[in-house]
């Protein structure tokens, strides 16, 4: 990682632990930020990917903004000395509290998925006397082609407001005393590798836009949302300039400032996981080897059947072809036939060996559990040839720290 050697991190931090490489973080925001230098926009980068306080933190001091989903995210970006004023907030079910929170630390824009959404921020902004700047998501209805779990434009997906609704509730929006209508959203999925879903989805906004103007109601910004794939094992999506490249003629034209919610794209290949190979179980039909990452830690593989390229410590040297390689499934040690981290991977193993996952810097640690009472992962930035622990290993006496035994009465 960057110019410090696997073994000095897992002699520092032990494992299971996350490792994510600051400059391979700051690459990927000034690429897009380069790519898309031809237009005001702003890169409100997805909390959700990739929440710890120093990758935020990161992110704030390079002028990013930030996409959050709960008033939880808002405080990691705040205590990551991010601006609320560069903030979005997105999602389909934000609380009283979080629009409270929200409104009272000014951020920029709530993603507006409902008019019962609308009337609970346009209340709360009365109440705080206060007007909440609000963009509607709109729900384009195109197929953004991946997985189904993380395909969120779609008619049947419970996202955002149904393109030939949104006319209707803009117009209601307009009427409310306490709303700012500043601009429009839509994010159609996640993992993309194609660029022509997205086009679709622009083209569906740009149409709405032009009859908004026409009823004199006239946006700010325009907000693309995130979904930008990236290259686990062998997927080949597009970079962040063919995908500029792709918008920008349309977007030039347009004139709106545009922001963009880009979360696995930012981190995940910033990222590894690394684990020690504890037990391994040959059998008749196949071999497993027991790590000691599980299902918990990473939940991409059992959830989404998602494929993570697994590398050992030390790449062999005449390639897979030398003696001893077999194929391995990596497996956790939880009590489940889905804890798994790679199926029938090609490697030379042996008990105490190193791995690392790679493209585990986004929806990584920030989906990870304490199920099967496993304390969570320590996390490490690294910097050139530096480290340090951003995130401390969970003890096994946090696991139940919150916890109480009922009080009988005496
Ligand atoms: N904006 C909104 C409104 C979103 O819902 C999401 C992700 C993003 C931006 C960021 O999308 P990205 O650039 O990361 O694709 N846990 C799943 C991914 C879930 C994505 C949810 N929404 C996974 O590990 O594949």
């Amino acid at each position: 990682m960057e110019d410090v050697s696997i073994s000095e991190l897992v002699k520092s931090y032990d494992t299971p632990c996350y490792v994510y490489s600051q400059q391979a973080i700051l690459d990927v925001y000034h690429d897009y930020n380069e790519s898309f230098a031809a237009i005001d926009h702003r890169i409100c980068y997805a909390v959700k990917a990739n929440s710890n306080i120093a990758v935020l933190g990161v992110l704030a001091a390079a002028g990013a903004g930030f996409d959050i989903v709960s008033r939880g995210e808002l405080a990691r970006v705040l205590a990551a000395g991010g601006q609320a004023s560069r903030v979005v907030f997105s999602g389909v079910g934000k609380t009283r509290d979080d629009i409270e929170f929200a409104l009272t630390q000014g951020i920029s824009c709530f993603n507006v998925e409902s008019i019962s959404e609308l009337t609970l921020i346009n209340m709360v902004a009365k109440q705080l006397d206060k007007r909440a700047p609000i963009s509607l998501r709109v729900n384009p209805d195109v197929d953004a082609k991946t997985h189904p779990y993380i395909s969120t434009g779609l008619k049947d997906n419970k996202f955002g407001i149904a393109h030939d609704k949104a006319l209707a509730v803009y117009e209601h929006a307009a009427t409310l005393s306490h709303i700012d209508i500043v601009g429009i959203d839509c994010h159609i999925g996640s993992q993309l590798t194609e660029v022509a879903p997205f086009i679709a989805a622009l083209d569906k906004v740009i149409e709405l836009i032009h009859s908004l103007r026409e009823k004199g109601i006239e946006l700010r910004h325009v907000d693309l949302g995130g979904g930008l794939g990236v290259r686990y094992i062998e997927e080949k999506p597009v970079t962040i300039d063919e995908f500029a490249q792709a918008l920008l003629p349309k977007l030039t034209e347009l004139g709106l400032t545009v922001f963009f919610e880009p979360g696995r794209s930012m981190v995940a290949n910033a990222g590894i996981l690394l684990t020690r190979v504890d037990v391994l179980k040959p059998t008749e039909h196949k071999n497993f080897a027991i790590v000691d990452a599980a299902m918990n830690d990473l939940i991409r593989p059992a959830l989404y059947q998602a494929e993570m390229a697994v590398i050992p410590e030390v790449l062999p040297s005449e390639g897979i072809e030398t003696d001893g390689t077999q194929a391995w499934d990596i497996v956790g040690a939880i009590c489940e036939t889905g804890d798994f981290l790679a199926k029938d991977r090609l490697l030379s193993l042996a008990t105490g060996d190193i791995l690392a996952i790679t493209g585990a810097g986004a929806y990584g640690f920030a989906m990870s559990s304490n199920y099967n009472s496993r304390p969570r992962a320590a996390e490490v930035m690294v910097v050139g040839t530096q480290h340090q622990l951003i995130g401390k290993r969970e003890t096994i006496a946090d696991l139940y720290a919150g916890e109480t035994l009922w009080q009988t009465e005496k």
